[in-house]
């Protein structure tokens, strides 16, 4: 079966587009075919494969207002095994001409249905920091959510606002989401984060996975050169942990 993973918080730069992109590389890397789709206008994960937005075509828009296929709009990343949906800036029109239309929660969902069977194991789902028509659809197809967040202080509120957002999509549109979350960007050396880091473990019992991603500059270059940090520093402690956190969720699927 297909496990169809959306990577949200409503908080932008705690690093969804990052866990997206490596995480779906680290799955590539482990035999497993994955597509990325990228449901944020900012394009960063469309960027950081080396695609240039502005010139493209056909983006995930175009599948989601039916004008062609999910796999029109699919193709093939430098990475092997890893494909990509891509996105651009004309995607930030895209709750104005959904929101009329009925069942528009549902126009991801469908697309998702329509491919053939076997062809990803993994469909990672990069979202906005926004709460708008490509969330709904993402949480909508999702069977599961990853919520990274990072040991500072609003993290508890954050979780909380996407938490309630969960309860609403599945009395809505998905009864079966399940959530999890994953710190990242964690700066050991200090003693908030150490302390902040104790705090989520003994109050998300259960919903926090194992991993921890640690803070590392590779991971901040890796945008620049086109390729995830499998490929551009793959010997790097992020590039273990990410490859640990694919280990983990493989281990956790559930339909
Ligand atoms: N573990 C990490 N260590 C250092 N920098 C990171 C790490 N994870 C992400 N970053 C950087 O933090 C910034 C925000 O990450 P990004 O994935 O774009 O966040 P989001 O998609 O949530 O807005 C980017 O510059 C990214 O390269
Ligand atoms: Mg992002």
């Amino acid at each position: 079966m297909t496990h169809i993973i959306a990577i949200n918080n409503h908080k932008g730069g705690v690093a969804k587009t990052t866990t997206c992109l490596s995480l779906g590389a680290c799955l590539a890397e482990l035999g497993r075919s994955v597509l990325l789709i990228d449901l944020d206008p900012q394009a960063h994960l469309t960027m950081s494969l080396g695609l240039k937005p502005d010139g493209l075509h056909r983006t995930i828009g175009d599948a989601l207002l039916g004008s062609t296929s999910l796999i029109g709009v699919s193709r093939e990343s430098p990475v092997l095994g890893l494909d990509v949906a891509p996105a651009n800036r004309e995607l930030a029109l895209i709750d104005k001409l959904l929101y009329p239309q009925r069942n528009f929660e549902s126009r991801l969902k469908s697309q998702l249905a329509s491919l053939p069977a076997q062809l990803y194991d993994y469909i990672l789902l990069d979202c906005a920091p926004a709460l708008g028509t490509l969330t709904l659809n993402a949480l909508t197809a999702a069977q599961r959510l990853l919520i990274p967040v990072q040991a500072e202080y609003y993290a508890a509120q954050s979780l909380r606002q996407i938490i309630r957002l969960v309860q609403l999509v599945r009395r809505k549109t998905n009864p079966g989401l399940t959530y999890q979350i994953v710190v990242t960007m964690y700066d050991q050396r200090n003693r908030v984060s150490r302390l902040l880091l104790e705090q989520l473990q003994a109050s998300l019992n259960g919903r926090l996975l194992q991993t921890i991603i640690g803070i590392d500059t590779r991971l901040k270059e890796c945008p620049a050169f086109g390729q995830p940090i499998t490929t551009y520093a793959p010997q790097t402690r992020a590039a273990r942990q990410y490859r640990a956190l694919a280990q983990e969720i493989m281990s956790c699927n559930y339909p």
